[in-house]
């Protein structure tokens, strides 16, 4: 089998990653993927974006199946591009790739199957935003509907700032037309968990629990970025927990899917806060995470491609998904500044020196004049495997100190409870 994978990060390195160990799998491509997945994969410049090429180089190579990483082609309407063509890929629709796209969307649709979630208001003008505002109290979460590359949601701890971030997105437009329409969202108060799901039109089935660090700084101080550490399984997410997550909230999704008509087919990721009246739903995300990948599929025995052919046919309830008990710890390494503004190019040293057993899994590295450099801003996660959380993150942590480059940052507390 030829498979391709789209996008250029760590996830898409950890799909690749876990690929490369099927027995179905002859060739694996990576459009445009990165130093790390070139390892692995025959790597092709074509832009995540650019559906009509990829749809047009999966013809011509035959590619039987494609993985799509990033949320952009997704919300685009790549998978429609591709089954128009006969070709098969994981993902959703268009049309549900909007429970990612909008966040009014997605809250209408929890509003709509019942699923715990926030209480919201949506608006689309400043005037009326200020109005809906008088009815919750600080800190407050403002939501740009649109995809706003993470950027999107403020947490605004009193009402001049909330008012200064509707100015932001509703007059100003800061993220474009993203922000067209705002949802303004009672804050959340609990654990985050990350839980990744494979669906197909009969059944949603959970993966290993993960969390993610998403401030840049130790104790969830400083500025949201994409992720600068994860690990698996979260402490909080017990049995009991996951009975009521699949009670309450993937059963209801399911049903939801099914009544609307939405063709999905793929991965969805469902951002928990676990609060103490109970699990309540943050977004929905239509992709694998980043870096919740990075900790999950090195945790998974089964064949990938062998679930997502079973995906393909209808057939996830026949298939029995296995995990191993281990833990896995993922610690970002990024650059100087980020997610401010940062430096490119900066050489990276040590890799060779990492244990064996260690995994490197690249987001933002360039090869020049055969050197490895720094070309995004977050460079690379490196995750380890052990028997238990601790034991990983120690891993973890004594390799991240073997790779060095130019302005390095990682928090030193990622997986510490
Ligand atoms: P999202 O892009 O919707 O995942 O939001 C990004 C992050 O903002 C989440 O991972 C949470 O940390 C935080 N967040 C979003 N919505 C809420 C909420 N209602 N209450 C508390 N935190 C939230
Ligand atoms: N780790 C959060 C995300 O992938 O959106």
């Amino acid at each position: 089998m030829k498979v391709l994978i789209v996008g250029s990060g760590g996830r898409e390195h950890a799909i690749a990653w876990k690929v490369s160990k099927s027995p179905l799998v002859t060739e694996i491509f990576c459009a445009p993927g990165n130093p790390g997945i070139e390892e692995i994969a025959k790597c092709v410049e074509i832009d995540v974006g650019n559906i009509e090429k990829l749809v047009e180089f999966s013809r011509e190579i035959n590619i039987d199946l494609t993985i799509v990483g990033p949320e952009v082609p997704l919300v685009a309407g790549i998978v429609d591009a591709f089954k128009k063509e006969g070709l098969s890929i994981i993902g959703p629709s268009k049309k549900a790739a909007q429970l990612e796209g909008s966040k009014a969307f997605s809250k209408n649709f929890m509003e709509k199957y019942n699923i715990p979630s926030a209480r919201y208001d949506e608006v689309v003008t400043y005037e009326e935003a200020c109005l809906a505002l008088d009815q919750y109290s600080y800190p407050v979460v403002i939501k740009a509907d649109g995809l706003a590359a993470g950027k999107g949601v403020l947490i605004c701890e009193n009402r001049k700032e909330a008012e200064a971030g509707l100015k932001d997105i509703l007059l100003d437009k800061v993220f474009g037309d993203a922000g067209n329409k705002v949802v303004i969202e009672e804050f959340l108060e609990g654990i985050e968990t990350s839980i990744l799901c494979f669906v197909d039109k009969g059944k949603i089935v959970p993966m290993v629990s993960s969390q993610d660090h998403k401030r840049i700084f130790d104790g969830d101080k400083g500025p949201n970025t994409g992720g600068m550490g994860t690990y698996s399984p979260n402490y909080v997410y017990t049995d009991a927990i996951a009975r009521k997550v699949d009670e309450t909230i993937l059963q209801p999704t399911l049903k939801g899917i099914q009544d609307e008509a939405m063709d999905y087919v793929g991965i969805l990721f469902i951002g928990l806060m676990i609060t103490k009246e109970g699990p309540k739903v943050l977004e929905y995300n239509v992709r694998f995470g980043d870096p919740e990948t990075q900790v999950v599929l090195p945790r998974l025995e089964t064949d990938l491609v062998e679930i997502f052919q079973a995906m393909i046919k209808n057939e996830l309830s026949n298939i029995d998904i296995k995990w191993n008990d281990k833990a896995a710890v993922c610690v970002v390494l990024a650059s100087g500044g980020y997610p401010g503004s940062y430096e490119k190019g900066k050489k990276i040293a040590g890799m060779e020196q990492m244990d064996q057993d260690i995994i490197a899994f690249h987001s933002g590295t360039k090869t020049i004049d055969g050197d490895l450099t720094t070309n995004g801003g977050r460079v690379m996660g490196v995750t380890a495997i052990a028997d238990s959380i601790n034991s990983a993150k120690e891993k973890a942590y004594y390799n991240v100190e073997k790779i060095s480059f130019d302005g390095k940052q990682y928090r030193k507390d990622i997986a510490t409870v």
